[in-house]
């Protein structure tokens, strides 16, 4: 319950507030971030059943409310046994609304709760994204959100992960990648040898679109270091930058477990200037995070419409000093994982208006289900590769400056 008032209440994300509740076992830890997340993946569903069995409208704050969509959600989301639900559910609202509480999840549970298959996003998303990318995207979207999402590993040698998806029941769906079901991340073989790292395979794009000449190379947001590892792996000398020491810290110890290399710098971008021109630049901004709402279904209700456009505000910002890094001929490659045309296509747009020396290069090293547009970049939606497990949202482009 805390975890969910921090996060609708005060846009925290689930995994930031659950570190607060240092109070629970790492097990009882992990089940309630499993709940959250399953009350969000479904919120609105959850919240029209408790609206259909009660005569008069809960408070979308109270606490009887809250209750019964932890209580649901667990049913229908975690297959939790009704006695379950309702033994952890009453005591949470002893000394207050225990016999609302009761009488609600009572009777939807005599009714039976439907499965849950495709919830509905909050409503302000689904119009978004539909007059964005119309309704079959908006339909695939709902679909996702109801699943968690398998496991995807970027490993720094591509005949190894041929190997490593056919010995442990996975599939490879581009180079260097494998898919699994499992997720015990650090129990798993070759972790701690530091064979592969975690990285959704959307996520592993954008640094397939710097060119494998380029060597001096610019990682710019670079923390924790998915794409770093890429680049380094890929042989390409890495200048690895990022504001928040926290995060340099995982991207320092990631580096340290995968024996890659690569120089790191804390610095805000927005005033750091460096040395040298760079042959190219990776920009994998701060943006919504939209498109990851599969594993972080709070991204959908910490959106908000000023969000976006704060968020569009500072990528342009950064794109402007970034291009003025870049060699005369070389390629900057911009990414965001968010679902909004606002901070990918039309940041985009916006930059090529103000810097005619630049232009979109096709990409040639992508995987068939990450097609261009026509203006060049790569849009990843929901329903991509959905019969393999589906992909995040994403938007990526390489822009070159002409020589
Ligand atoms: C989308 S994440 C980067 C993910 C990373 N590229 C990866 O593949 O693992 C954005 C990053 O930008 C950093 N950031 C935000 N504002 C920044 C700024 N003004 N200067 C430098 N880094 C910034 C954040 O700390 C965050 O780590």
């Amino acid at each position: 319950m805390q975890i969910l008032d921090a996060v609708l209440r005060r846009g925290q994300t689930i995994d930031a507030s659950a570190a607060k509740a240092t109070n629970l076992a790492p097990v009882d830890r992990a089940l309630a971030i499993a709940i959250a997340g399953e009350v969000l993946r479904r919120l609105p569903d959850l919240d029209a059943l408790i609206d259909s069995a009660t005569r008069q409208r809960l408070p979308d704050d109270s606490k009887a409310r809250m209750v019964i969509r932890i209580a649901l959600a667990q049913k229908i989301g975690l297959g939790t046994p009704e006695h379950a639900l309702v033994a952890t559910a009453l005591p949470l609202v002893d000394g207050g609304p225990r016999r609302l509480v009761h009488g609600v999840l009572g009777t939807l549970l005599r009714r039976g709760l439907p499965s849950g298959e495709a919830p509905h996003l909050p409503a302000d998303v689904e119009q978004r994204w539909g007059e964005a990318w119309g309704a079959d995207v908006v339909e695939a979207a709902r679909r996702q959100i109801a699943r968690r999402p398998a496991l995807d590993l970027s490993f720094a040698d591509c005949p190894e992960a041929e190997s490593y998806a056919t010995a442990h029941n996975g599939v490879s769906l581009a180079p260097n990648h494998v898919r699994l079901q499992s997720s015990a991340v650090t129990e798993m073989a070759g972790f701690q040898a530091g064979r592969w790292w975690v990285q959704d395979l959307a996520a592993s794009l954008p640094a397939r679109l710097v060119p494998a000449e380029a060597v001096d190379v610019l990682d710019l947001c670079a923390a924790p270091g998915g794409k770093t590892m890429q680049l380094a792996a890929a042989g390409h000398r890495v200048t690895a930058v990022d504001s928040s020491q926290s995060r340099l810290a995982r991207l320092r110890d990631n580096l340290d477990r995968t024996h890659l290399q690569a120089d790191l710098a804390e610095a805000d971008a927005l005033k750091w200037n460096p040395r040298r021109s760079f042959d190219a630049i990776l920009l994998d901004a701060p943006c919504s995070a939209t498109g990851t709402f599969r594993r972080h279904p709070e991204v959908l209700y910490r959106a908000r419409p000023r969000i976006i456009a704060e968020g569009a505000e500072l990528q342009g910002r950064l794109l402007d000093r970034a291009a003025q890094w870049l060699k005369l001929g070389g390629s900057l490659v911009y990414s965001v994982c968010s679902l909004e045309p606002q901070e990918g296509e039309q940041v985009m747009e916006a930059f090529l208006a103000r810097n005619p020396a630049f232009r979109i290069a096709a990409p040639d090293a992508l995987p068939a289900f990450a097609p261009a547009h026509d203006r060049g970049w790569v849009r990843i939606l929901p329903g991509i590769l959905e019969a393999e497990g589906g992909l995040d949202g994403f938007f990526m482009a390489r822009l070159v400056r002409a020589a």
